[in-house]
């Protein structure tokens, strides 16, 4: 059995579709078969991967879209072969979409960025891997270091108890350039990164 990341946070704009396609590529670079399912309806992470063949540098990973509340059944079938297998989250109104996601899971991967503003719907996120009864590991995203928003962050995600990897990325314009591309450098990084730590903490 293939395993599997769900790239969930119920807060848009959060770095979840970036986050997948970093760590799809970086377990298809790793010489697995990994397979990147995007389960939001507007399809991003497809679209992506579809403008990355255009540029003539196609990721390597398999890329399908599925937002469907019966993906775990499904699981299987979409994907045989795959021994990697990353999520891509829906947006936060599809509820159902992200307990399917959940429950087709190994492990949520909770993307929290790095400004308490945006970390409101982690308790949220969180209840809802509880019930499902996946285990969750949260990486910080738009981490700018030493600045009062890193600061209440941290302090945020230990009130909340998120398992938080040591893994996380900055804010940079580098990351939103790289959008439509297979990803490289900094963003290239993140998912070698991330595919280790997780390895390492969630797969044994
Ligand atoms: N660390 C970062 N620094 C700068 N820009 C970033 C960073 N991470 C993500 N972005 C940009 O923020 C935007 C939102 O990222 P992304 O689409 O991955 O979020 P999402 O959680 O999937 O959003 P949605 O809920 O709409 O699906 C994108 O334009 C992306 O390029
Ligand atoms: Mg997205």
């Amino acid at each position: 059995m293939a395993f599997t990341v769900a790239v969930v946070v119920l807060k848009g704009g959060a770095g979840k579709t970036m986050t997948a396609l970093a760590l799809a590529e970086a377990a298809a670079e790793a010489e697995a078969a990994a397979t990147l399912v995007d389960s939001d309806p507007m399809g991003g992470a497809v679209r992506q991967a579809a403008l990355a063949e255009e540029t003539g540098r196609p990721m390597r990973a398999t890329v399908m879209g599925l937002a469907a509340v019966d993906l775990p059944k499904r699981m299987g079938s979409i994907t045989p072969g795959a021994d990697f297998v990353v999520i891509d989250g829906p947006p936060p109104g599809a509820l159902k979409i992200a307990k399917a996601v959940m429950e087709s899971a190994d492990v949520v991967l909770m993307p929290c960025p790095a400004r308490p503003g945006d970390l409101d719907r982690v308790p949220a996120t969180l209840q809802l891997a509880q019930d499902v009864g996946v285990p969750v590991f949260g990486a910080f995203n738009f981490y700018k270091r030493n600045t009062n928003n890193a600061a209440a962050a941290e302090e945020l995600v230990i009130e909340y108890g998120v398992n938080m990897l040591d893994t996380r990325l900055i804010d940079s314009t580098k990351v939103s350039e790289n959008y439509g591309l297979r990803p490289r450098g900094l963003v290239a990084r993140y998912g070698r990164e991330l595919l280790d730590e997780l390895t390492r903490k969630a797969a044994g």
